[in-house]
């Protein structure tokens, strides 16, 4: 076995590993860098998502051309000196192997002066090897230029996701070190376009509105609590804006953006049963703790962080969330809104009944269960009427399934009754059969969504009048990304510049309603963020559990019976009538036995 060392060239390549994982891995140096350079004013200019370039250009203090070239050296930091600094960081760097790491899987042009010099340099740098040092003329500060990033490392390149995926990362970190400065000037440009323009803000709640939109402000509510432990102020979103602001969770701490999972629950927790499940309210929290008992060393890339006492730090931030949202009025009941009760009749049963209607068919394999909701119908029913012959037979032959259930063929549609939009009833030959409505279209939307995923076919679509939705550009980027998957469910989202999107039509089987339209834009966004990669196999039917369950909570109430009789016949038609998705009952049957018992 020989033992050796390795050139330097290929340890810092093997170290950038840790340092550079992706393109936005080096836009978080850079911006960090000129941020504790004391830059007011930091422009970020990419192309290709970073494949090809990525620059950031500061005027902050600069360097001279000897420390231009050492800040390339792996462990060249101006930022510690001693070992006891390690405990009191106060700048983003310290380690002093970003650059290093850079220049080793990419080629790095620094252009940069100090005030008190007349000229500036140009250094050069690739495959950490220093290429030349020219005198430039230069503005005051650094310019980085970093092009071609993992050219000499092919599976890192493969590794890369798509250019929105990969973009999406890099206004990630751009978003996170804008929060945390607010009175700084930030740029970004993506292929020629200006992504953000962000002004120096007089406060944080600017800089928030700037980078998220009106929206992101709205329906904040001030959080600040100040112990010996840690000092906590910020903004976190109102109840009823949980759904809406996916993506901003920010947590803080001595002006450094870092995730912790516990601390989120300590949030979570603030807010149960004041949201909606699965509903996460947005935040943005600044904690000031004592440098000493907190160490941002435990992971590379640093996001990261270890306190002292976490375990006070929870206690606090749940004590003044939970106290901003106490000085709400009334928070909203979201109750047990998924149990079903079964009706019960009473003197006013006949207040209920509809006027009796004799459709001339018992069903019709060209209806669409959700006609009655609305607004407008594209017409555009082909698709639906394929799946009417396949249902068909599907009827027959499944009918034994359901057991007792459904041995009778449907009794006239004169017989069939709806309780409160939310429940049909249908005598059969032992018993009423209860049938819950908005399960009942959730397991339809299901296996049409299913087969439009799964077999890449397509459900139609209901035309809206255009809604313009503004979701920042973190968001709209995430449209982008599914666009094609959106499309085939019968979704009709475009992008309308940077962080708007127009929505112009809903799968059939959505409310059309135009109100509901900013809602369910939320609602996809909160489905489209989740991280689906970690269920392979699942992927597929979970997406479309999730889109039929959005699209029956947000159906009206049923009102024609001829309605009523046709949902019915539709979901026979399912490949699992009974239950949703989710394993919830669908159908109930109320037996002669049953009623007997009532009186
Ligand atoms: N934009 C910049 N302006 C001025 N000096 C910079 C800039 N970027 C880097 N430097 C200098 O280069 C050194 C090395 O940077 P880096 O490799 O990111 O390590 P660290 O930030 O951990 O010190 C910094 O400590 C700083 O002195
Ligand atoms: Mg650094």
């Amino acid at each position: 076995m020989d033992i050796r060392i390795l050139p330097s060239n290929i340890a810092n390549m093997i170290a950038a590993g840790e340092v550079v994982q992706r393109p936005s891995s080096v836009v978080k140096e850079l911006l960090e860098n000129a941020v504790d350079a004391g830059a007011d004013q930091v422009t970020v200019v990419i192309a290709d998502a970073g494949r090809t370039l990525i620059q950031v250009i500061d005027n902050g203090c600069g360097m001279s051309p000897d420390e231009a070239v050492l800040c390339f050296e792996r462990h060249a930091t101006s930022k510690i000196a001693t070992a006891e600094d390690l405990e009191d960081i106060r700048t983003f760097g310290f380690r002093g192997e970003a650059l290093a790491s850079i220049a080793a899987v990419a080629e790095v042009t620094l252009k940069t002066r100090r005030e008190e010099d007349s000229v500036g340099c140009q250094v050069e740098f690739a495959d950490s090897r220093h290429l030349a040092t020219v005198e430039v003329a230069a503005p005051k500060g650094s310019n980085f230029s970093v092009r071609n990033l993992f050219y000499n490392v092919p599976a890192r390149r493969k590794f890369l996701k798509s250019d929105n995926v990969e973009f999406k990362h890099i206004v990630e970190e751009f978003t996170r070190v804008a929060l945390t400065r607010p009175e700084i000037a930030f740029t970004l440009i993506h292929n020629g376009r200006d992504i953000y323009v962000l002004k120096a803000a007089k406060s944080l709640k600017f800089r928030i509105q700037d980078l998220l939109g009106n929206n992101a402000v709205d329906k904040v509510v001030d959080v600040a609590a100040e112990t010996s432990v840690v000092k906590v102020s910020g903004y976190v979103c109102r109840p009823d804006a949980a759904r809406k602001t996916v993506g901003s969770q920010f947590f803080f701490v001595n002006g450094r953006y870092f995730r912790s999972p516990y601390l989120h629950k300590a949030v979570m927790k603030a807010y149960e049963d004041q949201i909606a499940d699965g509903a996460v309210p947005s935040y943005f929290l600044y904690l000031t703790v004592d440098p000493h008992s907190v160490d941002v060393n435990i992971h590379p890339t640093k996001t990261e962080v270890k306190f002292a006492e976490d375990n006070v730090i929870f206690q606090v931030l749940y004590a003044c969330v939970r106290e901003a949202l106490g000085h709400l009025d009334g928070g909203i009941d979201f109750g047990a809104a998924d149990v079903p009760e079964l009706p019960v009749f009473g003197k006013e049963y006949e207040r209920y009944r509809p006027e009796p209607v004799m459709p001339d068919v018992s069903f019709d394999p060209t209806y669409n269960p959700f006609e009655g909701m609305p607004g407008p119908s594209s017409g555009k029913e082909a698709s639906w009427q394929d799946d009417g012959a396949s249902w068909r037979g599907g009827y027959v032959d499944k009918r034994e399934d359901y057991g007792k259930l459904f041995e009778e063929k449907t009794v006239p549609t004169a017989a069939t009754l709806i309780f409160q939009g939310k429940y049909i009833l249908t005598p059969k030959q032992d018993g009423i059969l209860l049938v819950h409505v908005r399960r009942a279209r959730e397991r339809i939307l299901y296996e049409r969504f299913l087969a439009a995923i799964t077999r890449s076919g397509h459900v139609s679509q209901s035309a809206l009048f255009p809604v313009q939705v503004q979701v920042g550009t973190a968001n709209r980027l995430l449209f982008d990304e599914h666009a094609q998957l959106l499309s085939s469910l019968g979704f009709d989202i475009r992008p309308f510049g940077n962080d708007t999107i127009v929505v112009g039509g809903v799968p059939d089987g959505f409310s059309c309603d135009p109100d509901r339209v900013e809602t369910l834009v939320q609602d996809l966004l909160l489905i489209l963020s989740d991280d689906h990669t970690s269920l392979p196999g699942m992927l597929e039917s979970s997406l479309a559990e999730k889109f039929a369950r959005l699209g029956a909570s947000g159906g009206p109430g049923l009102t024609s019976p001829i309605e009523a009789q046709r949902l019915i016949e539709t979901l026979f038609g399912c490949e699992n009538a009974e239950y949703t998705p989710g394993g919830r009952k669908i159908l109930s049957l109320l037996d002669a036995d049953e009623l007997e018992k009532k009186f």
